[in-house]
Parts: C-alpha cells; sequence; structure tokens
C-alpha cells in the first residue's frame, strides 16, 4: 500500500485529481474500452471533484468515455432530495463534466425490489468490464463505502443497516437530527472496491487519523473495513498530515521519504 502524505487536504485533492485524470489519458492512448470509475460521496471528495471539473473545463480532460458507478445510496429518500448521493453526485461533478448521461450509474435506494437493484448493480459493474480506478473515502470507523465495521471483507453490493456512528456523524447534513438520516442504504461490497485494478482512499482531518492508522499498520479485520486495503496490489491512501497523525513515527518518515 501506498500512504501520500500532503500538508494540507486542498494539496492531496489535487494530487488525487491529477492522479485520475492521468489513468484516464493514459488508458485513453491504448485502447478505445472506457474508463470504469468508482466514486465516493461525502465532504471528502468535494476539492477532488472541483479540480476534475476544472481540468474538464480548461480541456485537460475528458470524461466522454468514462462510465461511473457510485458506492452508495441512502434507502427511502427521493433522489431529488438535497442530502441524496444523486443530488450530491450531480451537484458537485456531474453537472460540471463531459460525461454522458447513460455513463452514469447510481444504486437506487427506491428501488422496489432492493436486493435485485444491488444483484443488477453487480453485473452492470462486470458487463462494463470492472473498475480500473475505485476512488474512495472513510468514515470515522474506517468504513469504505458503507461497509460498516463486520462487515464481511468478502462482501458484495447489498442493503446495509447504518451503525448509530454513521447516523450521528451524518446528521450534520440532516439538521443535526440521527433519527432523519435513512437507517439503511444499498452500498457497494468491500470485494467489489477491491476488485477494482487500483483503489485510491483519501482521508482528511484528525477525526480520520484513527481510521488511518487501523488500515495501515493494524491486522487486516472487519472491525475496520478500509484494512481490506492491504490485500490490494496497487492500493493508495491519500491524506493531509492531521490525518497522518496517528501513524507510527516510522511509518509517517517511511512515507514521507518514499512519496
Ligand atoms: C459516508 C459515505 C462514505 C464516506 C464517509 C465519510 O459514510 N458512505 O463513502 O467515505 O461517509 O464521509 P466524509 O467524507 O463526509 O467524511
Amino acid at each position: 500500500m501506498r500512504v501520500i502524505i500532503r500538508d494540507s487536504k486542498k494539496e492531496a485533492s489535487i494530487w488525487a485529481a491529477h492522479y485520475i485524470a492521468n489513468a484516464i489519458k493514459a488508458k485513453a492512448e491504448v485502447t478505445d474500452a472506457p474508463f470504469v470509475l468508482g466514486l465516493p460521496t461525502g465532504s471528502t471528495p468535494m476539492d477532488t471533484y472541483a479540480e476534475l471539473a476544472k481540468m474538464c473545463e480548461a480541456g485537460e480532460v475528458s470524461f466522454k468515455n468514462v462510465i461511473t458507478f457510485n458506492m452508495d445510496e441512502y434507502v427511502g429518500i427521493p433522489e431529488k432530495h438535497p442530502e441524496s448521493y444523486h443530488s450530491f453526485m450531480y451537484r458537485n461533478l456531474f453537472d460540471k463534466i463531459d460525461i454522458p448521461a447513460g455513463n452514469i450509474h447510481i444504486l437506487n435506494g427506491n428501488a422496489p425490489d432492493l436486493d435485485a437493484e444491488c444483484a443488477a448493480y453487480e453485473k452492470a459493474i462486470e458487463k462494463a468490464g470492472g473498475f480500473d480506478l475505485f476512488l474512495g473515502g472513510v468514515g470515522e470507523d474506517g468504513h469504505i463505502a458503507f461497509n460498516e465495521p463486520f462487515s464481511s471483507l468478502e462482501s458484495r453490493t447489498r442493503v446495509i443497516t447504518l451503525t448509530p456512528q454513521t447516523r450521528e456523524v451524518n446528521s450534520r447534513f440532516f439538521d443535526n437530527d440521527p433519527e432523519q438520516v435513512p437507517a439503511q442504504a444499498l452500498s457497494v461490497g468491500v470485494a467489489t472496491v477491491m476488485g477494482a485494478k487500483e483503489v485510491v482512499v483519501l482521508a482528511f482531518g484528525s477525526k480520520k487519523a484513527h481510521a488511518v492508522k487501523d488500515a495501515v499498520e493494524g491486522p487486516i479485520s472487519h472491525y475496520c473495513t478500509l484494512s481490506a486495503m492491504q490485500m490490494h496490489p496497487a492500493g493508495i491512501i491519500a491524506c493531509d498530515d492531521p490525518a497522518a497523525g496517528e501513524l507510527k513515527v516510522n511509518s509517517y518518515r517511511y512515507f514521507k521519504a518514499t512519496e
């Protein structure tokens, strides 16, 4: 695993945007096959999305041959709800880039049969050729997508019951009322993310420091689902200095020196 540590969130976000744009361009040079990109929501990727939108507007990268699959969506709130992950993605990225509407995939948290929706999502990912790159964030408890602690590291897309802690943390988007945060979500599984050729996870701020420490230095454990990254041949955690703040001094020095 690589750990990229930058002084600020901004610098790490811009690094990630350029990394993604370069990966898209590198594939386009060798094949006409689309680039398949997994995407997260949350406050973490916002600067990366802003940079990608800026680069697209400047003609430095195009998303015309990019297919996206989002990680997750709440169950039971309307797509048009300002805090649905549908709304978030169009507001922060899709409305600002040249991606064809048909290339965008987001789980439908209002599907009549949620299990069938999840199974169809896995099929669609497979049909697209699998992920070239999955961008992710991490929860304070080390969850990737909505794979809460004790999710199987072999899990696939499915219905998840959110932990009280996640509802509490996400209540900042729902009038600070955890009761208003949907109790369930649909989420790609840990194995769905880890099946990508490359995984890039962003982590910013001291609130994420414990999760980063567990994922990088702890055992591989369903307690911190991000720790599955240790088994990935091309996994990167890109963080700011505060998020690296609980790494051992030697680990910190190692990553600073090598990256
Ligand atoms: C939610 C999302 C995750 C995200 C996490 C962290 O739980 N399902 O994909 O990584 O929140 O959110 P934030 O980036 O706002 O800290």
